[in-house]
């Protein structure tokens, strides 16, 4: 088999997406599948998030956003939730080093006021910290829900033209892009979603229109560099036609 170092270079002489979000599911069934806990499952995952990260910082992508826990997942069990959360504080405080050293710029999207201080409090410093950097934007989706995102762009909107600051007849898609969440990122060209899982999800709902969308049967602890390169493979055989014909998308009008 081609050594991963091969595959990564071998990506980068096609257009490589530039922002790709992940539906990072399956931990759950990938404990339960081997005797184990979910929350096991959840550690596992988060070594995916270690190796995923790196393997996109090598190939070159420019933004990488992951879905870690939704705006519906607060109706877990109690104990799923918290230890979540604690894994999450975890991550915070063991990669921190590794993001800072690399450039990383850690970006995060969601109702991040309902997060516990103990992990708000960490994320918010990392993120001052890392905000100058210039490499890669990992954007961590927490507490996060494209609707929810969604309406209160809305309710922004609307309080602006309620004070005279915008006129709701010239409203346009990109003031309701910059009342949203993942203001300033990139637009998003492939949503990888792993565990056999055929849908969204409440993720990126406005970003995600015209994205390419992969999805994989492999579940989110054995999605690693190979699993990422695939999918950048994948994505960089299709043929975006954003309504149009082949043919004009080909050049040939
Ligand atoms: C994804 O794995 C992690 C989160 C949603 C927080 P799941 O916990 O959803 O795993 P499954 O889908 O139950 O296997
Ligand atoms: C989506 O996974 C959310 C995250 C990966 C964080 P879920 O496991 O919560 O999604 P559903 O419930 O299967 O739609
Ligand atoms: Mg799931």
């Amino acid at each position: 088999m081609e050594p991963i170092s091969e595959f990564e270079s071998r990506l980068k002489e096609r257009p490589l997406p530039q922002h790709v979000g992940v539906i990072m599911d399956g931990n759950g069934r990938w404990a339960e599948a081997r005797g184990r806990t979910r929350i096991e499952g959840h550690r596992e995952g988060s070594n995916s998030v270690r190796e995923v990260t790196r393997a996109a910082r090598r190939v070159g992508l420019e933004a990488l956003t992951l879905y870690a826990f939704s705006a519906q997942n607060w109706a877990r069990p109690p104990e799923e939730v918290a230890a979540l959360m604690d894994l999450l504080r975890e991550y915070l405080t063991r990669e921190r080093a590794e993001i800072l050293d690399n450039g990383i710029r850690l970006h995060a999207v969601g109702a991040l006021d309902k997060l516990p201080a103990y992990v708000r409090e960490p994320l918010e410093s990392l993120r001052a910290e890392s905000a100058g950097n210039t490499g890669m934007t990992l954007t961590l989706a927490l507490s996060y829900g494209g609707r929810e995102e969604l309406l209160a762009a809305a309710r922004a909107l609307a309080c602006a033209a309620r004070d005279g600051a915008l006129k709701p007849e010239a409203l346009t898609e990109g003031d309701l892009e910059a009342a949203l969440w993942t203001k300033g990122l990139p637009p998003v060209d492939l949503v990888i979603r792993t565990s056999g899982e055929k849908r969204l999800s409440n993720f990126l709902l406005w970003q995600s229109a015209y994205a390419e969308l992969v999805f994989t049967d492999v579940m989110w602890p054995d999605f690693r560099a190979l699993q990422l390169c695939e999918a950048i493979a994948a994505f960089q055989q299709r043929e975006r036609r954003y309504g149009l014909t082949g043919a004009q998308t080909q050049g040939q009008t």
